[in-house]
This record gives C-alpha cells, sequence and structure tokens, in this order.
C-alpha cells in the first residue's frame, strides 16, 4: 500500500469519553464558525486525506506554499488551507496560545483548535501566486468573501461534519484503504472529476483499468462554482453509466468532499497528493485539469508535476491529450493514437452540450451515453419547472 503524504495517516478525530471531555470543555471558548468549504477541508484535515497537515496552515506554512509550494518542514504542498474570520471580525478574540471552538454553519461544534498563528494576508498575493488570478478569477470571489484574518493551528476533532446526501459513499482515507487492501488491489487510479462523465472522461478511466488493478472514480462534491452541475445529479449520472458500462469488479464509486479551488495547475497537485492519501497510485490528469476560462495552459497541470524532485510525490500521474471521438478509426482517441483531421473528430463546445440538454436532445451517442444524457435532459427540465 502506497504511504501517505509526508508519511503518517493523519487522525484527529476523538472518540468516546475523550470526545466528550473534550466538548464540554469547547463550552466556555470563543467560537469561530466554519464556512462550507473550510468545513470539507475541516473533515479532510481529521481523517488524514490533507496529511500531513494537523490543522489549518500556520503563517509560515501558508508563506511557504504561496511562494514555493512547500510547508515549513519542506514538504511538498501546493494550495493554502486555511481558516479565516467572517464578517467585520477582526480575529482579536482568538489569541495565540489561546483555544477556539470550531463550528459548523449550522452550529454544531466539530473540534478545538490550539491557535498558533493569527494574521492578516496579502490576499491579492496570494490570488497572484496560487491562481495567476484576477478579479474575474472565482478564487477573488471566494478570497473577498472571507473575513481579513487568517486563525491557524492543530485541531482535535470531536465530530466530522454531518451532510444530508451522499453519505453512503463518504470513505475516509482508512475506508479506502482497507476496501483496496480486502480487493486485494496494489495498483489504483483515480478519476477526480466535476462533471459527469462524458464518453472522453470514459475513455480516460478505461486506459486507466487497462494498467491499474482498479479503479476509483471520486468525483469531488465540496462547493463547486454555480454553473457546474450539482452533485446530487452527477452522482445519478455515475451510477447509471457504472452499472451499464464499467466491470464493477474493478471499479469503485467514492465521493471526495473537498470544496473546487480552480487553481489549475496547483489544484491538480492538490488532487493528487490528496489522493494519494486515500491509497491511491495513479491519478488521471487530463487537458486543463480544475481550469477555468483560459487562466491556465492545457498542459499546465501535468507540467507541474515534473518541478518537484523525484520522491516528493509518491502518487504517479496518468498524463492524457485531448481525448475526442474520431470518425476516421470509428472510437475514442487522442493525437497520440490517432491521425485524425479535425473534421474527423466528434466536438462539443460546453455551450452547446448545454443548449441541446435543456432543449430536451440528446447529444451524439459518441459524445455522451444516452443513460446519462437522459439524467440530464430530466435535471435541466426540472430546473425550468422550479
Ligand atoms: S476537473 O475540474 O475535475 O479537472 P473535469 O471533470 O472536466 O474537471 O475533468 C476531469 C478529468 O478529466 C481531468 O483530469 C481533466 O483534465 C480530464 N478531461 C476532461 N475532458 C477531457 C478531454 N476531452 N480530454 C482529455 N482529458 C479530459
Amino acid at each position: 500500500m502506497i504511504a501517505p503524504h509526508g508519511g503518517t495517516l493523519v487522525n484527529r478525530l476523538l472518540e468516546g469519553a475523550n470526545a466528550e471531555a473534550l466538548a464540554s470543555k469547547a463550552a466556555s471558548l470563543p467560537v469561530l464558525t466554519l464556512n462550507s468549504r473550510e468545513t470539507s477541508d475541516f473533515e479532510m484535515i481529521a481523517t488524514g486525506a490533507m496529511s500531513p497537515l494537523e490543522g489549518f496552515m500556520g503563517q509560515a506554512d501558508y508563506e511557504g506554499v504561496c511562494d514555493n509550494m512547500h510547508l515549513a518542514s519542506g514538504t511538498a504542498w501546493p494550495l493554502p488551507v486555511v481558516l479565516a474570520t467572517k464578517g467585520d471580525d477582526d480575529g482579536s478574540a482568538y489569541a495565540v496560545g489561546s483555544e477556539v471552538a470550531l463550528q459548523g454553519e449550522d452550529g454544531t461544534l466539530l473540534g478545538v483548535m490550539t491557535v498558533t498563528d493569527n494574521w492578516t494576508p496579502d490576499k491579492r498575493a496570494e490570488l497572484e501566486k496560487c491562481f495567476k488570478g484576477d478579479d474575474e478569477h472565482p478564487a477573488w470571489d471566494y478570497l473577498e468573501s472571507v473575513g481579513n484574518a487568517y486563525i491557524g493551528g492543530t485541531f482535535q476533532a470531536v465530530a466530522l461534519p454531518s451532510y444530508e446526501k451522499h453519505n453512503e459513499f463518504r470513505l475516509t482515507p482508512a475506508q479506502t484503504r482497507a476496501a483496496f487492501e480486502e480487493k486485494g488491489w496494489d495498483t489504483i487510479a483515480a478519476f477526480q472529476t466535476r462533471n459527469p462523465i462524458h464518453r472522453a472522461h470514459e475513455y480516460l478511466t478505461k486506459v486507466a483499468l487497462e494498467q491499474t488493478d482498479g479503479l476509483l472514480i471520486h468525483p469531488l462534491v465540496g462547493d463547486t462554482k454555480a454553473d457546474d452541475i450539482p452533485s446530487d445529479v452527477r452522482m445519478k449520472c455515475y451510477h447509471a453509466i457504472l452499472a451499464k458500462y464499467y466491470p464493477l469488479d474493478r471499479t469503485m464509486l467514492a465521493v471526495y468532499p473537498q470544496a473546487m479551488r480552480y487553481g489549475g495547475p496547483r489544484e491538480a497537485i492538490l488532487h493528487a497528493l490528496c489522493r494519494q492519501n486515500y491509497g491511491i497510485t495513479h491519478i488521471i490528469i487530463g487537458r486543463d485539469h480544475a481550469g477555468v476560462g483560459s487562466y491556465y495552459g492545457t498542459f499546465d497541470a501535468q507540467d507541474i508535476f515534473d518541478q518537484f524532485e523525484d520522491g516528493e510525490i509518491g502518487i504517479n500521474t496518468l498524463r492524457f491529450e485531448h481525448s475526442f471521438y474520431c470518425k476516421l478509426t470509428g472510437g475514442m482517441a487522442t493525437t497520440k493514437s490517432s491521425p485524425a483531421g479535425p473534421e474527423d473528430k466528434i466536438f462539443l463546445s460546453g455551450t452547446k452540450v448545454r443548449e441541446m440538454l435543456s432543449n430536451g436532445e440528446r447529444p451524439p451517442a459518441e459524445f455522451s451515453r444516452p443513460e446519462v444524457a437522459d439524467i440530464l435532459i430530466d435535471s435541466y427540465a426540472q430546473k425550468v419547472e422550479a
């Protein structure tokens, strides 16, 4: 089994009497409310999905990550994982050395953090260094939505956040590792996605299945942009396509709680390191992974892996060129496997696909399996009715 990033699978979740004791102590502490992105980060830190992080980043880690993609310890890490104050809270209630109770937006106590850092970040620098972003980048919307201080420190969790959706598919890294062990899979490919699985996606996962013992379809279900397809609709699509078109003894479905950052190459590294913690040995990275607009080059999210020294990142990448249905060869292909000219490729823009689906029309079977198209057509129709 592949070692977690940093060597040890972190577990910050207390149980039984220890959790109860911490919960009663929390009642007298100042409270910080986590927004939904921070709540999913909390869950991932607590369960070891973000190993070696044991809490929200302090200033030295944050600056190391923004400046050169390494934590203060020297371990590779590509993006900030921070806890911000909200509204006009200036953070003065959370003094360095004090403890703070962390709660979800619904008021549920999640854990207690020992504050080691309390600082005012340069959000503009974070936007530029980490996202190559400007005011139009979704990262700026997020940075503007939180307060002006970051509060860092390790925490202990008394509970994991509770959710209404996908609970059966919320496997922790310890649980996916145990499942792989039980199945006898040594090499496992993960497919990160924030979309329904169309034919190009399916092709990448099938090529991966040719090379590895098993495949984990691992859709991101944390916050996404308003125009991304909601996770409950996507989950219906995944069930439908898996049931008919995948070898179920070699394929698994679980959800990935993280929020999308739209950080392109840096986010590809984040997706990879966290998947390593889940026990994954190979992550699929295709064209414009975790991209948005035209902020990143088509293959930046592949090239960035080569900036790290050997051994810094344990997980392997399965890299893909732009994949398409090729009329010439009569199958899915990339420019690496087909001499197709532009006229041989079935290519539909996202806008065109949305237009077809909202008109109740199935995109061609070479683009999307009909079972997936029908679920999306239904969901568009329900949106219009609502
Ligand atoms: S992402 O934000 O999770 O990267 P998406 O769900 O669109 O977005 O993509 C999932 C994975 O499939 C990513 O690794 C992406 O690079 C890859 N991908 C999507 N479409 C294609 C395509 N046509 N050709 C090659 N790779 C693709």
